[in-house]
């Protein structure tokens, strides 16, 4: 008996969208059904309502993933490149933040337009509040129990994303379709993610909310020189949400607050220059006045430059260029833009992303055990999943 459908994606976020699309100018007909109200809402509430599309440096180096080899293939086959080519096809208007950054100069809603045009030119057809309860694999294929009926397909692509923020439609299902179909599924946490911190130090650092500066972070080996920014719930920004990929519970974190200054030998001329001046005023030479003042009552340094030894000197360059803090936590999957871990690249095709156990079943996008630096790696890998899925479901 012929299938209802060549393709059934199950989630209509940035890998399930462009994957469809994929398929579809294929000629394979092609249904996106996704349990949520509207398409793509990470994609909405992205890059702060501006979609950091894809980044122009983004290299296979960019990606976290037990099987760090898998994610290489698909990378070079779809590039930033082409996806910018795509942008600029549909006339979007974009800039360059940060270096490689791409993000819309007017909205993220223009992505998602983009990719249902491009869904809808390629004959895909797009379900939404439709449930999947039940996925049985049946001769040639496979067979849905949805909340719009039974549906079958030759091919079944798993795009249902990760477990991050919860309220806009993420579960573990991609997780539990790859268990029923004997694939691995590795430890999951919560990826670029603001840190917690224990209340004593969380109380000390409450008047520094809202102040951001640049620092250089470490943990792990790794390191991002990147903006940090204190928030009443603890650390976050750029240089917070990168190192948190690479963070366990229990370890510290390193950060140096002065990357671009040799703080001992500033120090030591700030002494001979400016005696009678105190610590904080060396600090507000490069860091807002309301940290350095706040920063100076955390680490009680009150006496001013003349009367600073040169083993205090050493030791505030220390603190100040190596400031240890032991998160509490994260803030988990609540506000986390990514899950790490998932579906285990091992038991996938790295050309095709199917299941080397299961014809037919594809898994793509964060799902997978591949995640991005903060950047516009994540999308990147979106698309170039989608595509290579696309290409042969
Ligand atoms: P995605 O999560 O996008 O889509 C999954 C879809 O599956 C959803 O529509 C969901 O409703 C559906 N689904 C889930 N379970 C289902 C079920 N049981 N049945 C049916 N449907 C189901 N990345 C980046 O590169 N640049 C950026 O600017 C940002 N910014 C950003 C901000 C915030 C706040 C977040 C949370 C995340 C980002 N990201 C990002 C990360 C990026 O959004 C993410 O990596 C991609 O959206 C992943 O795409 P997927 O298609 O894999 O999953």
């Amino acid at each position: 008996m012929a299938s209802d459908y060549d393709v059934i994606i199950i989630g209509a976020g940035a890998a399930g969208l462009m994957c469809a699309a994929t398929a579809g100018y294929r000629g394979r007909k092609v249904l996106v059904v996704d349990h949520a109200n509207k398409a793509g809402k990470k994609i909405l509430m992205s890059g702060g309502g501006r979609c950091n599309f894809t980044n122009l440096n983004s290299t296979p180096a960019n990606f976290l993933s037990d099987n760090p080899h898998f994610c290489i293939s698909a990378l070079k086959r779809y590039t930033p490149q082409d996806f910018l080519e795509l942008v600029d096809r549909h006339g979007i208007e974009h800039e360059e933040k940060a270096a490689g950054q791409l993000f819309c100069k007017d909205s993220s809603k223009d992505i998602l337009n983009l990719l249902l045009t491009e869904c809808e030119w390629a004959g895909a057809e797009v379900r939404l509040k439709t449930s999947v309860n039940k996925i049985s694999g049946v001769d040639h294929g496979y067979q849905l129990q949805t909340s719009s009926g039974t549906l079958t397909c030759e091919s079944l692509v798993i795009a249902c994303g990760g477990l991050s923020i919860p309220t806009m439609g993420a579960t573990g299902f991609g997780y539990d379709v790859a268990r029923q179909f004997g694939l691995s599924v590795l430890p999951t946490r919560a990826g670029l993610v603001p840190f917690t911190l224990h209340p004593e130090l969380k109380e000390q650092l409450a008047p520094l909310s809202g102040v951001s500066c640049p620092v250089d972070v470490h943990c792990n080996n790794e390191h991002f020189r990147e903006p940090m920014l204190f928030t009443h719930r603890g650390l976050s920004g750029p240089a917070m949400l990168q190192i948190s990929s690479f963070w366990h519970p229990g370890d510290l974190i390193r950060i140096n607050l002065l990357p671009s200054v040799s703080v001992c030998d500033r120090l030591h001329e700030h002494r001979k220059t400016k005696p009678q001046s105190h610590i904080r005023h060396f600090i507000e030479d490069f860091l807002p006045k309301r940290f350095a003042k706040a920063f100076c009552e955390l680490q009680q340094w009150n006496k001013p430059f003349q009367y600073c030894r040169n083993e205090d000197l050493e030791a505030i360059a220390d603190v100040l260029s190596h400031w240890e803090v032991r998160p509490a936590g994260t803030e988990g999957y609540k506000t986390a833009e990514v899950t790490l871990g998932g579906v285990d690249t091992r038991d996938l095709s790295s050309k095709t992303m199917s299941a080397s156990n299961q014809p037919g079943l594809f898994f793509i996008g964060e799902v997978l055990d591949v995640t991005g630096h903060l950047g516009g790696h994540n999308f990147q890998w979106a698309w170039a999943s989608g595509v290579a899925a696309g290409q042969h479901a």
